[in-house]
């Protein structure tokens, strides 16, 4: 299918609410508390080979991020697992992108909304990856983003929750505009966080993998999948605070996302450049593609 095809205009079915809906009736009210105050937390999953990659992990993180922002799942993990299966099976997907999301309905519309029916939908569909080739061959060029990811006193920083996503949407076009790939954000203190959707690890060149301690951002699956891997080849990760000019002592750098995958960075700013892919992260793209495979 192609990425052009408006996402509203596509055929085949969602999973919404227990049920499965032809995917142009997917539809909602415009009165619903997840468009007007982000009462919204999501998942981003990919299908590899017709299997969903932990997608129990998935499911788990879904209801705890509800819980953050004061809200319970009305499905259990396990029928949430049941319903990604059937939904991929009725898709028919062998490689794609899975999103499982839960949002307040149109019950009330002010900001006190505690009644509101708790909605749940699951829609998947081919995707291919999410950087373009060139981008992925040479390396991701990366803009610190003009936005920092907050603290954990402002906001319930470890949930998947779509209020989160503003800034981040406002700094990835900002970067685009400017040629980048993607846009790097530093954490309300100034240290080295995560890209717009996806984790960051720095290769350093005494051969240690350092990556930032996620204590005010996701904790990424494909982050601990990753620090898994590394430590099978007896790579010493270590997770700190990072300042933003240790990109010198680095010598690669690479995000990951069960979207972005592992995506190379090639440059930032033009400040730091890392032409040549590292050994440790060749390795660790190869376990990585190998493990979603298995
Ligand atoms: C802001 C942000 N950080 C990190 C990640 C990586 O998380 P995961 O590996 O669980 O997909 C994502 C993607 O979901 C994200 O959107």
């Amino acid at each position: 299918m192609s990425d052009l095809i408006p996402f509203d205009q596509r055929d085949g079915f969602i999973w919404q609410d227990g049920k499965f809906v032809e995917w142009k009736e997917a539809k909602v009210h415009v009165l619903n508390h997840g468009l007007h105050y982000a009462s919204c937390v999501f998942e981003g999953e990919r299908i590899y080979n017709r299997k969903i990659f932990k997608f129990n992990e998935h499911s788990t993180r879904l209801h705890a991020s509800a819980k953050m922002i004061g809200f319970d799942i009305p499905y259990s993990v396990e029928e949430l697992n049941e319903a990604k299966k059937a939904i991929a099976e009725i898709q028919n997907i062998t490689d794609g992108y899975m999103r499982a999301f839960a949002w307040r309905g149109s019950e009330k519309m002010a900001i006190s909304a505690q009644q509101n029916k708790i909605h749940v939908a699951i829609a998947c569909w081919p995707w291919p990856p999410y950087y373009s080739e060139e981008a992925r061959k040479t390396g991701l060029k990366l803009k610190f983003a003009r936005y920092k990811r907050p603290s954990p006193e402002t906001a319930p920083t470890a949930s998947k929750a779509a209020g989160l996503y503003m800034i981040c949407t406002i700094s990835k076009h900002e970067a685009e505009c400017e040629g980048y790939n993607d846009a790097l954000m530093l954490d309300y203190r100034g240290f080295l966080a995560e890209a717009t959707g996806a984790n960051l690890f720095l290769v350093m060149k005494n051969g240690e993998l350092h990556t930032p301690l996620p204590d005010c951002f996701l904790n990424g699956i494909t982050r601990l999948t990753v620090i898994e891997l590394a430590k099978k080849r007896g790579i010493k990760v270590v997770e700190r605070h990072i300042k933003p000019e240790e990109f010198s002592d680095a010598i690669d750098a690479f995000l990951t996302g069960s979207a972005a995958e592992l995506t190379r960075i090639g440059s930032i700013e033009n400040k730091h450049n890392y032409p040549t892919p590292s050994q440790m992260t060749l390795d660790l793209m190869q376990d990585y593609s190998d493990l979603v495979r298995a």
